[in-house]
């Protein structure tokens, strides 16, 4: 054991959703520690670098492994409704419950939405109940639909800046700052007892941890202003869970318009607004949610383009690759990885901050524990 007046001191770099939330979860766990956040950007900045800001975004899972992204995201969803049910955090958090139309144009075996081994559908009961929509209430050409009861949807902008205050109120320290390695991180700071890597895809410019297994999925959405009519639930359409060709609409609560999308473009690192996949995505969202009216008649806010990290599946099961892993740097300070959440880091980032904590917890262990 750490001696009280001694406790491990940490430094977490980056401060997208994976970075705040983890260094939130590390500040529960070690109440007592110097804690560190250095990034290169905070919430607020608005760069094709810094994914956070561009998510949708939702709770709907991507996970049917059966195994741990079924439990990240399941613990996520549970600690959101923690939040909002029974820690009395309110409106300034940015997360707010809504229902969920989902239409698939290809057969549910064939939807990538069935857990692995059991062949059900995991998140029936987390989402109060999944309807199966009716033939008259699908769109032409859909196949199945589900009506999702009660799930999440996320002001990306109120509910980073609330993370950020939490942090700052929790007494851990930020820094801003860009760092070429982890090592250059560490030479700055030799006092560090442990790093917690949750840069996404800044790694790829780390020289010490150049992760080739990793590449973007571009995204593009388009913010609009919320209709007079309001919209009472959230759509997503697309041949299967996860497809290029995706559509969705999200209104966000508090103020935050409405999110149009999707794209995902594997590979590609273009920060550049596509102006003709806007104007189909405006037109297939319009078709799917008959409040927002004719596209012509929208009010867009901006035009906006993210990039997903993605680590390639090292298991040929696995639906996005997180990368969790406790590894040390050639000097044998501990580092933990947190990244690589692709299209998920809202829906799995407390699920997955537990999990780097516990590695955290192990790393520390003393070694006649091991
Ligand atoms: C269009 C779109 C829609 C999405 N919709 C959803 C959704 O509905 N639900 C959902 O759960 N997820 C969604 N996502 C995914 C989600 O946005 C990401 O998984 C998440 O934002 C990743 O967060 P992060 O903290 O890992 O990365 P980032 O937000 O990119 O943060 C990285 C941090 O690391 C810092 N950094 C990196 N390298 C360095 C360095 N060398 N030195 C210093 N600092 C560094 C950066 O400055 C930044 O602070 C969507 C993504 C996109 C693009
Ligand atoms: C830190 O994470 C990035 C991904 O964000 C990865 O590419 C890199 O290898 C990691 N850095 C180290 C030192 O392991
Ligand atoms: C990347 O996406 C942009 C915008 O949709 C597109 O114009 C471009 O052709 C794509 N590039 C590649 C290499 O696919």
């Amino acid at each position: 054991m750490t001696a009280p007046n001694n406790p491990p001191s940490f430094f977490v770099l980056g401060a997208g959703v994976i970075g705040l939330s983890t260094a939130l979860t590390l500040r529960s766990a070690y109440p007592n520690s110097p804690i560190t956040i250095v990034a290169k950007h905070f919430p607020g900045d608005r760069s094709i670098e810094y994914t956070s800001p561009w998510a949708g975004a939702n709770w709907a899972t991507f996970a049917h492994d059966n195994g741990p992204l079924e439990h990240y995201d399941r613990l996520t969803f549970n600690k959101f409704k923690k939040m909002i049910d029974e820690e009395g955090i309110g409106e300034e958090v940015g997360i707010g419950r809504m229902g969920m139309w989902g239409i698939f144009d290809e057969p549910i075996e064939k939807a990538g939405i069935l857990s692995d081994g059991t062949g059900k559908l995991w998140f029936r009961e987390l989402v109060g109940g999944l309807r199966e929509l009716q033939e008259k209430e699908l769109p032409e050409g859909a196949v199945f639909g589900l009506e999702f009861a009660s799930t999440w949807r996320i002001n990306t902008q109120v509910y980073l800046n609330w993370l950020q205050a939490q942090v700052l109120q929790k007494g851990i320290k930020t820094i801003r700052r860009h760092y070429s390695s982890l090592a250059s991180l560490y030479a700055d700071f030799p006092s560090t007892t442990l790093l917690i890597n949750c840069s996404a895809l800044g790694s790829l410019h780390l020289t010490d941890v150049r992760d080739t297994n990793l590449y973007p999925t571009r995204g593009q959405t388009v913010l609009v202003a919320e209709p007079k009519v309001p919209i009472e639930r959230m759509y997503f359409r697309s041949p299967a869970r996860i497809d290029p060709t995706v559509s969705y609409v999200f209104p966000r609560p508090n103020g935050g318009g409405v999110i149009l999308g999707g794209s995902r473009q594997d590979g590609n690192w273009s920060a550049e607004v596509d102006m003709e996949l806007s104007k189909q995505i405006m037109e297939k969202c319009c078709a799917l949610c008959p409040e927002l009216g004719r596209p012509e008649d929208l009010q867009v806010i901006s035009h906006n383009v993210g990039l997903r990290r993605e680590c390639l599946a090292l298991l040929p099961s696995r639906v996005g690759g997180i990368r969790i892993e406790l590894e040390r740097l050639s000097n044998g300070v501990p580092v933990v990885h947190n990244y690589g959440h692709a299209g998920a880091g809202y829906q799995s980032s407390w699920g997955t901050a537990e999990r780097a904590v516990e590695l955290v917890r192990k790393a520390l262990e003393p070694a006649a524990k091991l």
